[in-house]
């Protein structure tokens, strides 16, 4: 499972990049708020420092806006993917540019149904989000069925769209993604800050140091 940054926060951008681990970018315009810069600014250095795809979503409208402002920021890399949100418009939108070879993201996917019509459109990836079906059901299993069940839909089908799984809030979600076969996950800076830590590593690495003093 390859790993995203879910952020548009330059500097966070700018520390996991020295990760070398990190294979792609996801924002969207929670995100673009948060980071204090316009869309195209972010693109403009986001390209610069992770060399994979870099999704930049659309504001959601009808297909003919959203497949003219697709245009703009996929001119402005070779790596960057249109983020359309999961509506019948968006689904048109997809189904326009992949016939022009833009590379799509669909998001706020909660639903098989949902990324069966996405993936029939010629979406490249759809975005299930862990976090926000686990709220909506009050249960901590709901997003890995969600991804699960997508994953399998793809294999029966023999859908080549990627899934990326989206909304993560904790190590859970990454773990839950291996587990249903997400390709990707798209991660916060937090998250993927806490993916190295391991209580024992930590008591493992003290047992050590504490060794090589009383050499
Ligand atoms: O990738 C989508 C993600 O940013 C949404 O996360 O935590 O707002 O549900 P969240």
């Amino acid at each position: 499972m390859k790993l995203f940054a879910d952020t548009a926060i330059i500097s966070e951008i700018e520390e996991v990049s020295t990760w070398g681990i990190i294979s792609g970018v996801t924002t969207n315009p929670s995100l673009i708020a948060k980071s204090g810069i316009s869309l195209t600014d972010a693109i403009q250095k986001i390209v610069n420092l992770i060399d994979g795809p870099i999704s930049a979503e659309v504001q959601e409208g009808n297909a003919t806006d959203m497949v003219e402002e697709a245009k703009i920021y996929a001119k402005m890399h070779k790596n960057i993917v249109i983020k359309i949100p999961m509506t019948l418009e968006g689904v048109k939108a997809v189904k326009q540019l992949s016939t022009f070879g833009i590379k799509t993201n669909v998001t706020l996917v909660f639903s098989t149904s949902q990324a069966l019509m996405a993936a029939t459109a010629g979406a490249t990836y759809v975005s299930p989000f862990m976090g926000r079906i686990d709220d909506l059901t009050g249960r901590d299993d709901a997003g890995f069925e969600l991804v699960k069940a997508v994953k399998d839909m793809f294999k029966t089908y023999g859908f080549k769209t990627q899934i990326i799984a989206a909304s993560i809030r904790h190590n859970n979600h990454v773990d839950q993604a291996m587990k249903a076969g997400a390709d990707i996950a798209t991660i916060p800076f937090k998250v993927l800050n806490d993916m190295v830590k391991h209580e024992l590593t930590d008591r493992g690495l003290k047992i050590f140091r504490e060794a090589s003093q009383n050499k």
